[in-house]
Formats: structure tokens, C-alpha cells, sequence
């Protein structure tokens, strides 16, 4: 992963805390029903399963994810909360062979920007849906338009120049682009696509050092100040740190951020262009 808010450790509790203003807004816009069997896609540590779960009491949440310390980390709090309609699995959503038109909606707070081919993939996922059945995705939109994303190149920059080399791989802007959206998710056989603007900050820290310590964990920045002389490092920290600082409020260090929620639904004739080999 190139680099995204939270992507060191997905759906910790400084991740969903840094998201919690996004979480509220998407877990509106799923709207879980009593006996929905809910598929939450890239699921991290679980959070939205597990919130899931509480509303689908007579339904299932299935949470899965490429990352298996991420699913060691979601069993755990579903285990001491005593939830019992959940469950996690480890599995590239690409290609796992889920149960055929088992689950009535797919979820997911930033987990399908990473797929190599996502026309087959969401395909993959289509089949996992009954017919009719929902996508509910959240995404970011364009780098540009987010500005914790602006502002961490930025500092790097200055010290590194351009930064893509050490930033390489999956793009967490690769779905912000909404008519390159609707054609991935039509050809993948959905329909009704519908895109929700989500302005929200992302919240880094109660103070500058907590953030920091937040910020240096991302792999991005991670990487770059790991290839770094120690004095450019601490050059580049310092840079980070003065970026930080000028977001400080009373609520704790915040950034402006743009996302979409993305909705569609399986195609009723449950339209698959990309039958599994
Ligand atoms: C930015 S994190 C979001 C985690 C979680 N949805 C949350 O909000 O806490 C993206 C997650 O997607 C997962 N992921 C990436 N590609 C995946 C794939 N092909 N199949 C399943 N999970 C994937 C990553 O391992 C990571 O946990």
C-alpha cells in the first residue's frame, strides 16, 4: 500500500479514531438491517464488522481481509464483546471463493482501493451479493483534494524531492474518480452507482507529538525516512512536525479530507462479465 491514513495498522484504535467523523457518516449511509448478512470488504481490525454485527442481530457480518495480523487483531474485541453473528476470515477479496449469493450487502471503509484488477474483483464480490443485493464503499477522493495527503508529501518533499519511488503500490486514490467508478462497477456488473461527497477531518492526535508518532507509522513516510541520512531525517521530522503543529486545535491535530461513499447494486439478472476461472 502506498500510503493512506491509518494503513500501518488498519482499523486500530488510533485508526478509528483518526475516522471517527467518516465512520458515523458511512455507518448511516450502510444502514444495516435486523437480518442482513453483511460481507465487509478489507476489513482491518473490524471496527464496521463489529458494528455491523450489533444491528444484523438476527442476521451475520463477515468480516475479511488480506492482512492476517489485521484479522488476529478483529477477532479478539469481537470475542470479549461476546458477539456471536460475526466472523473473520483471511482472504484477498480479488479472488476468495465466497458463498454465492449469500450476503444481502457488502461494506467497506477504505479496503477496495488496493485490488490489481478491479473490474474482477468487485465481479467477485457481485457474486457474493444476491441479486439486488448493495455495495456500500467508502473511498478517498483525489490526493489533491485531501489535505493531510498534501501536506505529508509536502513536508517530505522538501527535503527528498518528489517522493513516488519510495510511495510505490497500491493507490488509495485509485477509485476517486467517479466516471472511472461507474465503468469499473458497471463492467463488474452492478448498477445504480451513486456517489455521496463525505467532508470530514481526519483526526491524527490529541497533541503534535501523538500525531507525529501517528503520521511516521505510515508506510510512505515511513519508508522515505528510513532511506534517509540521519540529519535529512531529522529534517524531514522537523518539516512534519511544523505541518502538524498548524493543524492543532482544541479538539487535537486535524485535516481536512474529501471521500466519496459510493453506492450501487447487483444487476436483478445478476449480470457477470467475469466468471471465475
Ligand atoms: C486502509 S485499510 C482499512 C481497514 C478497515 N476497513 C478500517 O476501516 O479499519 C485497507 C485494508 O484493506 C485490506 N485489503 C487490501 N487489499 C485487499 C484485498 N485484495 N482483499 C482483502 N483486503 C484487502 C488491507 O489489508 C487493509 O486492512
Amino acid at each position: 500500500m502506498r500510503h493512506a491514513t491509518g494503513e500501518q495498522t488498519p482499523g486500530t484504535s488510533g485508526y478509528d479514531a483518526e475516522l471517527r467523523r467518516h465512520n458515523d457518516v458511512l455507518r448511516q449511509a450502510v444502514g444495516v438491517q435486523l437480518h442482513d448478512h453483511v460481507l465487509d470488504i478489507g476489513c482491518g481490525a473490524g471496527q464496521t464488522t463489529r458494528q455491523a454485527a450489533r444491528t444484523a442481530r438476527a442476521g451475520s457480518a463477515l468480516g475479511i481481509d488480506v492482512s492476517a495480523p489485521a484479522i488476529e487483531r478483529a477477532r479478539e474485541p469481537a470475542r470479549t464483546e461476546g458477539l456471536r453473528n460475526v466472523t473473520f476470515e483471511h482472504a484477498d477479496a480479488q479472488v476468495h471463493r465466497f458463498p454465492q449469493e449469500r450476503f444481502d450487502l457488502a461494506i467497506s471503509r477504505f479496503g477496495t482501493m488496493f485490488f490489481d484488477d478491479p473490474v474482477a474483483a468487485f465481479a467477485n464480490i457481485g457474486r457474493a451479493l444476491r441479486p439486488a443485493g448493495r455495495l456500500v464503499m467508502m473511498v478517498w477522493q483525489a490526493h489533491e483534494r485531501n489535505e493531510w495527503d498534501v501536506a505529508i508529501r509536502q513536508s517530505l518533499q522538501a527535503v527528498v524531492g518528489p517522493v513516488a519511488a519510495a510511495c510505490d503500490g497500491p493507490d488509495p486514490f485509485s477509485l476517486a474518480d467517479p466516471p472511472t467508478v461507474k465503468g469499473i462497477l458497471h463492467a463488474a456488473g452492478f448498477a445504480g452507482v451513486a456517489f455521496t461527497d463525505v467532508h470530514e477531518s481526519v483526526h491524527y492526535g490529541p497533541d503534535v507529538a501523538a500525531a507525529l508518532d501517528r503520521i511516521r507509522g505510515f508506510t510512505c513516510t515511513s519508508e522515505v525516512l528510513k532511506r534517509l541520512e540521519p540529519a535529512d531525517a531529522a529534517r524531514a521530522v522537523e518539516r512534519l512536525r511544523v505541518a502538524l503543529a498548524a493543524h492543532l486545535s482544541d479538539d487535537g491535530v486535524r485535516f481536512d479530507s474529501r471521500a466519496w461513499i459510493v453506492t450501487a447494486h447487483r444487476h436483478r439478472e445478476g449480470t457477470q462479465p467475469h466468471p471465475r476461472s
